[in-house]
C-alpha cells in the first residue's frame, strides 16, 4: 500500500514542533516555561458576545445546518464594518463570506484557483498557511521580501518577468505575521495597478486589521479604487474580539474570488453554528470599547516586553501593529540560528519563543516573541533573558559543548 502520500510530501515537518516538545518536556521535569512562542490570544472573548452565544443556542432552529457561506446578517454586519471602518461598499451577496476563520478562508481559496503547477507570489518570512494553502492545492510558491517598499514593487516585478508560467496570485498580510510590518494605501495602490496590468489576484490577509497601536489603524486594499477587479480580502474576529476558538473569519471583495470560494465550500462545509454567527453578527454590530481594552492590553505588554528587553541588552523594534515583536537574534547568537537560539533561551532562560525560521528561510535572523503574557510573567521573563544574556560567555561555551556531544 502507497504510504507516500503526494500532499503529504510537500508538507515538511512543522518546525515548531521541536520547540513544543521540548517546552513539554521542561513543563514535566517542573520547569516554569514562560511561553511566548503562540500567536493564540490568552484572554476570554468579551462578556456580551459570550451570552449573544448563549442565548442563540436556545433556539432549536440554530441546531439545523447554517448557511455554507454565513448566515445574511453576518454577512450584513461584515459589510457595514467596511463601511465605516474604511468607508468601502461591500455587497453582502456577492462580494462577501463567511469563513471557518480566516485560515480556512485562505486555503479553501487557494484549492479553488490553483492548477497544478500554478506559480503564486508569496511573502517570506510568513504564516504558514500563506504558502502551504498553495503548495497542498498543487501549486508552487515563489518567494518575495516581505517589506512594503521599492524591493518588494522589484521583486514583484523580477518575478512576473522571469516566472514560466507566470504567476497567478500575490498574498499579501499588513500588519504582518511575524514580522509586524505595516503597509500604506500607497503601496497597495501601487500593488493594484501592477497586479491589475498582469492580470494577477492578489489575496490580502487583514486578520490584525484593529491590533494597533500609536493611533495608526492599518488600510485594507480595497479602498485602493480598482482593487476589486483583481482582490479578496481576508479579516477575523480571532484577534480583534478574542475568539479565536471560535472560527469566525471573512473574505470579501472580488465577486468571483468570492463566488470560486463560495463554490468550494458548498461542497465542503454547512457553515458554522449558526449561534456562533449570530454572536459574531453582535460583536460586529454592537459595542467596540472591548477592541480598545484588547488593543491596550497588547500595547501594555508590548511596552513592558520592548522596554524590558531594551534594558537587558537586547533591541528590539517595537511592533506598531499585531501581537508579536520580532526579534533579531542579539549578534553574540546569530551564528545558532533561530532554532537553537529558541532552544538555549528555552534552556538558561525558560522562556519560549518562535524560531523565526518557522515562517520561512529569510525568517532564520529572527525570534518571534508573541504578546501573550501578561506583563507580571513579562517582567519575570525579561529578567532571567538579561542575566541569561550577562552571562553570555559561559552561555555559548555551554551549548558549544551539548552541540559537541549531540554531534560527535
Ligand atoms: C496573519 C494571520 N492570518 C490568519 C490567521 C488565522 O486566523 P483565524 O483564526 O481567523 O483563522 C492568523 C492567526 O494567527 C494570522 O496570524
Amino acid at each position: 500500500m502507497d504510504q507516500d502520500f503526494h500532499r503529504i510530501r510537500r508538507l515538511p515537518p512543522y518546525v515548531f514542533a521541536e520547540v513544543n516538545a521540548m517546552k513539554a518536556r521542561a513543563r514535566a521535569a517542573g520547569d516554569d516555561i514562560i511561553d511566548f512562542g503562540m500567536g493564540n490570544p490568552d484572554q476570554p472573548t468579551p462578556p456580551h458576545i459570550v451570552e449573544k452565544l448563549i442565548e442563540a443556542s436556545r433556539n432549536p432552529r440554530a441546531h439545523r445546518y447554517s448557511m455554507s457561506r454565513g448566515i445574511p446578517g453576518l454577512r450584513k454586519a461584515l459589510a457595514a464594518y467596511y463601511q465605516r471602518r474604511f468607508n468601502v461598499d461591500l455587497d453582502p451577496e456577492a462580494e462577501a463570506i463567511v469563513t471557518l476563520g480566516s485560515k480556512e478562508g485562505l486555503a479553501n481559496l487557494a484549492n479553488a484557483i490553483t492548477s497544478p503547477g500554478d506559480i503564486v507570489l508569496v511573502p517570506n518570512p510568513s504564516y504558514p498557511i500563506h504558502p502551504y494553502g498553495f503548495i497542498i492545492a498543487g501549486g508552487s510558491c515563489r518567494y518575495v521580501p516581505v517589506t512594503p517598499d521599492a524591493d518588494f514593487l522589484a521583486a514583484l516585478d523580477r518575478a512576473v518577468r522571469h516566472s514560466v508560467p507566470k504567476p497567478i496570485a500575490l498574498v499579501l498580510n499588513y500588519p504582518s505575521n511575524p514580522t509586524a510590518l505595516l503597509a500604506d494605501l500607497d503601496f497597495y495602490g501601487q500593488v493594484v495597478d501592477f497586479c491589475r496590468h498582469h492580470k494577477i489576484w492578489v489575496l490580502s490577509d487583514l486578520a490584525y486589521a484593529e491590533i494597533f497601536f500609536d493611533g495608526n489603524p492599518p488600510p485594507s486594499i480595497l479602498q485602493v479604487p480598482g482593487a476589486k477587479d483583481i482582490a479578496v480580502e481576508f479579516t477575523s474576529m480571532s484577534k480583534t474580539y478574542n475568539m479565536p476558538g471560535w472560527r469566525i473569519g471573512f473574505a470579501a471583495g472580488n465577486r468571483t474570488l468570492v463566488g470560486a470560494l463560495a463554490r468550494i465550500k458548498s461542497y465542503l462545509d454547512y457553515g458554522a453554528f449558526t449561534p456562533i454567527q449570530v454572536a459574531a453578527a453582535h460583536a460586529l454590530n454592537g459595542p467596540q470599547e472591548c477592541v480598545g481594552e484588547i488593543r491596550a492590553m497588547y500595547k501594555t505588554r508590548r511596552d513592558v516586553l520592548i522596554e524590558g528587553l531594551e534594558a537587558a541588552g537586547w533591541s528590539v523594534p517595537s511592533p506598531a501593529a499585531t501581537m508579536f515583536a520580532w526579534a533579531p537574534i542579539p549578534p553574540a547568537f546569530a551564528h545558532l540560528g533561530s532554532l537553537e537560539f529558541s532552544k538555549l533561551l528555552m534552556r538558561e532562560a525558560k522562556v519560549a519563543v518562535a524560531p523565526g525560521i518557522g515562517f520561512g528561510e529569510y525568517g532564520d535572523g529572527h525570534v518571534r516573541i508573541g504578546l501573550v503574557e501578561n506583563p507580571h510573567r513579562t517582567r519575570q521573563a525579561v529578567r532571567s533573558i538579561k542575566s541569561f544574556l550577562a552571562g553570555y560567555d559561559r552561555v555559548l561555551e555551554e551549548s558549544e559543548k551539548q552541540r559537541a556531544v549531540a554531534g560527535g
